[in-house]
């Protein structure tokens, strides 16, 4: 009970829950590197003389048992090194034996035998359920999303299971309750349904500060989204289509650049969906990810008709490789400024893009000089083609200059 199975990626390990501090572990690393080099030491230095002295002469046996023996020694400790590793990278299972532990939870954790016995086709014997390893940190908040009646209503708590899935909580474990439903009343048929409004009754405003679209137009929600909900008379109706200045490429332009056509994209942090509205009209699907942070983001985009992902970019996203003709992203990139999580990134969008597909970095805040040297040299690594490449300055609300980049980078072929 005190260890289980997590699926992570398409491999599954098991982990044990440590309940040593990390700085007692590195102690305990430390102590164990110094005894295996200790015993490597004494193997090679255990001189044949120091055996004349004391044994008898040239008892090879004698000799070779001991090596052994120091061999065995090293090849133990490296295991428990690795074990080491492995807790201080936060590889721990979930205590299911500690108090509080909502019983739901246990439930979905447990892995359940399958009911015919082995799968003969993939070998299985039993289904292990997926939740993020980072759940451990948070698992006082997970118990709390799990704490709900089987079979009934869950909780109005969508903004618990976000917080968790910021915290790194990913995937979030499934729940036997029925969600929450709002009755969406006024859809509008496609491809009107791209720029009508709809009530806003039709959204989930628990959770969020505002209570209605005026307010969240009224807000800088982020850099992307400055009065985005309004799509009837905001600037949103003119976005990609009418430059502002000569950062705003026009989506027409982009898609000219483009070879072999472009079916499909994915925008990264796409606001209220307005890019992919474009692209709808242009018989281009585009996927919109984004999480509902302080706005029903995911709801407001599908009520346009168009495709919400609701993922943190945390996490790798699940396509399979060289199938996207075209990624767009904005601020959504801004990952807290660590240059080794963008890399990651930079890393899985290049992993979707076709070869000969557009990555359209669309005004991408550079607060420093020295952040956007930092992203043009991990763009210039990846070797794209620059067909565009602009960076602008623009002076904000309250008369401060910044400056943005905007390009559009063909992907290259790699044999
Ligand atoms: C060598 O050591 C082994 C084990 O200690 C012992 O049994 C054996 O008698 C020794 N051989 C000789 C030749 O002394
Ligand atoms: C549409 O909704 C916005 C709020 O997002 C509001 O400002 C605007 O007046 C509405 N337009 C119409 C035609 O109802
Ligand atoms: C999109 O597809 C429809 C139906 O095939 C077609 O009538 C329309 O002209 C296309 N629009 C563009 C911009 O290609
Ligand atoms: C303008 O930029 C400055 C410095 O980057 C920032 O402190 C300020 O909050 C910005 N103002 C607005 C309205 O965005």
């Amino acid at each position: 009970m005190g260890s289980v199975s997590l699926k992570i990626g398409e491999g599954t390990a098991r982990f044990k829950r440590v309940s040593v501090c990390s700085s007692a572990v590195n102690l305990l690393m430390l102590f164990s590197v110094i005894t295996t080099n200790l015993f490597a030491w004494f193997a090679f230095s255990y001189h044949p003389k120091t055996l004349h002295n004391h044994h008898y002469p040239e008892n090879i046996s004698l000799i070779s048992e001991r090596v052994s023996l120091i061999l065995r020694e090293i090849e133990s400790s490296q295991k428990k090194l690795a074990q080491m590793e492995k807790q201080i990278l936060g590889y721990e299972s979930i205590d299911l034996s500690r108090p509080n532990i909502a019983n739901e939870l246990k439930e979905f954790l447990n892995s359940h035998q399958l009911p015919l016995g082995k799968d003969s086709r993939t070998g299985i014997t039993e289904m292990v359920a997926s939740v993020g390893h980072s759940c451990e940190k948070s698992a006082d908040l997970l118990s709390q999303y799990m704490s709900y009646k089987v079979n009934g209503l869950c909780p109005d708590d969508w903004s618990l299971g976000q917080k968790l899935i910021l915290q790194g909580c990913e995937p979030l474990p499934r729940r036997r309750c029925f969600a929450k439903t709002l009755p969406k009343v006024g859809l509008q048929p496609f491809p009107f349904s791209l720029w009508k409004n709809v009530s806003e009754k039709i959204y989930s405003w628990s959770g969020l500060g505002c209570k209605n679209l005026a307010c969240l137009n009224s807000k800088n929600l982020n850099r992307d989204c400055a009065g985005c909900f309004d799509i009837v008379h905001g600037y949103e109706t003119q976005k990609y289509v009418k430059a502002r200045s000569k950062n705003d490429f026009l989506i027409d332009d982009v898609l000219a650049m483009g070879s072999g056509g472009t079916r499909i994209g994915f925008d990264i942090g796409g606001g209220s969906g307005t890019f992919a509205a474009r692209m709808a009209e242009r018989n281009v699907t585009v996927v919109t990810a984004t999480l509902n942070i302080d706005a029903p983001f995911n709801e407001f985009i599908a009520s346009r008709g168009l495709f919400p992902l609701y993922l943190s970019l945390d996490q790798r996203f699940p396509f399979y490789d060289n199938v996207y003709d075209l990624v767009h992203a904005a601020n959504g990139l801004d990952v807290g400024g660590q240059p080794e999580k963008l890399e990651f990134l930079m890393f899985d969008i290049d992993r979707i893009l076709r070869a000969g597909g557009l990555l359209w970095l669309d005004n991408f805040y550079c607060s420093t000089d020295d952040k956007k040297r930092a992203l043009t040299r991990l763009i210039e690594r990846f070797g794209y083609k620059k067909l565009k490449w602009v960076v602008g300055e623009r002076v904000n609300g309250s008369g401060k200059s910044e400056v943005y980049l905007s390009a559009v980078l063909q992907k290259p072929v790699r044999v």
